[in-house]
């Protein structure tokens, strides 16, 4: 079977520490895959490692069938990856506009179109384009970030806690607007601490602890299983 991303005994870190200890994850064509697990756990790592942006000292990441190991993040891109990372996702000095075409850097074919579609499933957007990103709120910097890596119509997109620090509110509606991403066709690998909410829009999930795979399974039976509950889902 060929997956939309197959990540496959990932070994990386910083410096002399190893964070990844042989890490695995797939997603499926059009799947959208939750990662949980407690702070520390190496979730951005596995995200950082997949994309290119630290070296994997050990396994293999593919993107369908092709051999990114190890490539640099804007061949990926190119590949059909998108990121967003955890922090610092959008240039606050920017527009949104100009944040929007920064998303498409490495190809300037079609760019009218591509803000179009992107400013049509962000409508929100379209009436700030001009406006600087730093203006922007929580959740609507979040809906920028999400814009940006949309921009190349990428098979797989990578999101670090996109609910991160928004109100409980806002977290449903990033979450929807995700669900309506992947249902449009992208596969997403998405690391979260709202574990309960991203596990009830995904399909499977899987519980990284101190760099190494935990669980994994269907989303409904992780949010069941007892250790999961106990320990991230808030249960006693
Ligand atoms: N740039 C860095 N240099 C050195 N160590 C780092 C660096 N970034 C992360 N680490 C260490 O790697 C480990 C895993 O960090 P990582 O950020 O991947 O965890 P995480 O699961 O994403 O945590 P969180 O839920 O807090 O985002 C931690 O011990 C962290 O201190
Ligand atoms: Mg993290």
């Amino acid at each position: 079977m060929t997956f939309a991303l197959e990540a496959t005994g990932l070994v990386a870190g910083y410096g002399e520490a190893e964070i990844l200890h042989s890490v695995s994850v797939t997603v499926a064509d059009g799947e959208m895959v939750a990662i949980i697990g407690p702070n520390g756990a190496g979730k951005s790592t596995l995200l950082k490692a997949v994309f290119g942006l630290l070296p994997a000292r050990a396994g293999e990441v593919r993107l369908g069938s092709e051999d990114v190991t190890n490539h640099t993040p804007d061949r990926i891109v190119a590949a059909g990856m998108s990121y967003v990372p955890q922090v610092e996702n959008v240039f606050p000095s920017l527009s949104i506009n100009e944040n929007l075409e920064m998303g498409a850097f490495i190809r300037r074919d079609g760019l009218p179109e591509r803000l179009e579609r992107v400013y049509e499933m962000f409508p929100d957007l379209t009436s700030r384009r001009r406006d600087a990103a730093g203006k922007l709120s929580g959740g609507q910097r979040q809906m920028l970030a999400l814009a940006r890596a949309l921009m190349l119509d990428p098979t797989v997109l990578l999101l670090d806690e996109p609910s991160a620090g928004l109100s409980p509110k806002m977290v449903h509606i990033i979450f929807k607007k995700i669900l309506e991403i992947n249902k449009a066709g992208t596969a997403v690998l998405l690391v979260e601490q709202n574990a309960r909410e991203a596990l009830s829009f995904s399909q499977r999930g899987y519980v990284l602890v101190a760099g190494e795979n935990r669980l994994e399974g269907d989303a409904a039976g992780l949010i069941d299983n007892e250790e999961v509950g106990r320990l991230y889902l808030g249960e006693s």
